[in-house]
């Protein structure tokens, strides 16, 4: 399954936000459209943000052509680096949406540096937005495959968040290795916190594994140590959204005390991502940029007031796990275990990434 789709002149979105209940998908024809989507977490998930995100200065690119008169690309490109800047004010935290945008900046300063036509902008930026949609998938695969590097049998795992198809293009990322256990035979169960406030793993993780026949069971986020505890959970994976050049993981809120938990409870930490959310330039987690949400996810229970009218509420949507707490890292070019600045260092040398 995948929760974007791309149809040449336009981009449908699945609405996350009525999921599991409505699946209703939003059409989008530019780059306006596609940041309320991501502002409003119709779409949401950090490599699936950053795909919308360069199908949108795709889409801009199509309609900036159609709007000018000489059909020249110099009259594009004000609108096209407007678009880059907008989509880029949409979401703080996961690297995964400025890294897709710079990649489109990238081809837009070729287009000008080689005076493309305008019909050879809209032609290239549509190419590289397809690129990045495309990468996404056999990067989670690869992500999946040296997960079960890790795993010697059947495991039980518990997971927070939506990391699977439809946080990415397809298959996911923490979901991904979850997806290719199970695709062994591997999975006993899946432990599913409901990841308050907005009950992605309620609505959305318990959604895809029905889909896909996965064994698992949905439990409120403070009830992870209690099953730790009584021997249920074998490792925890979990997704990321930024990753520091030290290894401290940005990652949805209530992952720091899942990693807490596993260490006192002697449970391998697991994040699973691509390369493309490791930030190398923020140089530990205390410069990653957390959003916080409107308090009413908090303080409300589906739209009705849940606290009393003057109790006020805070809603940070991230935390940040220290490298120390997090066993292995994995990546679509294998896994980086104990991660710390020199070793993260060392493998991103062996890669030829950033
Ligand atoms: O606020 P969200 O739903 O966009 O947060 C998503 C997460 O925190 C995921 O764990 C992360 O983006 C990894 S998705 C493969």
């Amino acid at each position: 399954m995948t929760g974007l789709k791309w149809q040449g002149d336009k981009l449908l979105v699945l609405d996350q936000t009525l999921l599991p209940g409505t699946e209703e998908w939003v059409s989008c024809s530019g780059a306006d459209d596609v940041a309320k989507c991501i502002v409003s977490m119709k779409v949401r998930g950090a490599p699936a943000i950053g795909a919308a995100a360069a199908f949108g200065v795709a889409l801009e690119a199509a309609e900036a052509y159609r709007q000018v008169s000489e059909h020249t690309a110099a009259q594009m490109y004000p609108q096209l680096e407007e678009a880059i800047v907008r989509l880029g004010k949409t979401r703080p935290t996961a690297v995964n949406l400025f890294w897709a945008l710079d990649r489109m900046s990238n081809a837009l300063a070729e287009c000008r540096s080689s005076e493309a036509t305008g019909e050879q902008v809209v032609t290239t930026l549509r190419a590289v937005a397809a690129a990045i949609a495309a990468e996404d998938v056999q990067v989670n695969r690869a992500i999946g495959r040296h997960g079960l590097d890790l795993f010697r049998g059947p495991v039980s795992v518990l997971t927070h968040c939506n990391t699977g198809s439809l946080a990415t293009v397809e298959y996911g990322t923490a979901l991904g290795v979850i997806r290719a256990l199970h695709e062994q035979g591997w999975i006993n169960n899946v432990y599913v916190d409901e990841t308050r406030p907005f009950l992605q793993g309620a609505r959305l993780t318990a959604y895809e594994l029905g889909l896909e026949g996965i064994s698992h069971t949905l439990i409120t986020d403070s009830m992870a140590g209690h099953f730790m505890k009584e021997g249920s959970v074998n490792a925890v994976l979990v997704g990321a959204d930024r990753i520091a050049a030290n290894g401290d993981t940005a990652n949805k809120i209530g992952t720091y005390s899942l990693a807490v938990l596993c260490h006192h409870h002697g449970i391998p930490f697991y994040v699973a991502a691509p390369t493309s959310t490791f930030d190398l330039s923020t140089p530990s987690g205390e410069s990653i940029p957390i959003e916080y949400r409107d308090d009413r996810e908090v303080l409300e229970w589906l739209g009705q007031r849940s606290a009393p009218a003057r109790t006020s509420g805070i809603n940070p949507a991230f935390d940040v796990t220290p490298a120390e707490l997090i066993e292995g890292i994995i990546t679509e070019h294998g896994v980086i275990y104990l991660p710390d600045k020199q070793r993260i260092a060392n493998f991103f040398r062996e890669v030829g990434g950033d």
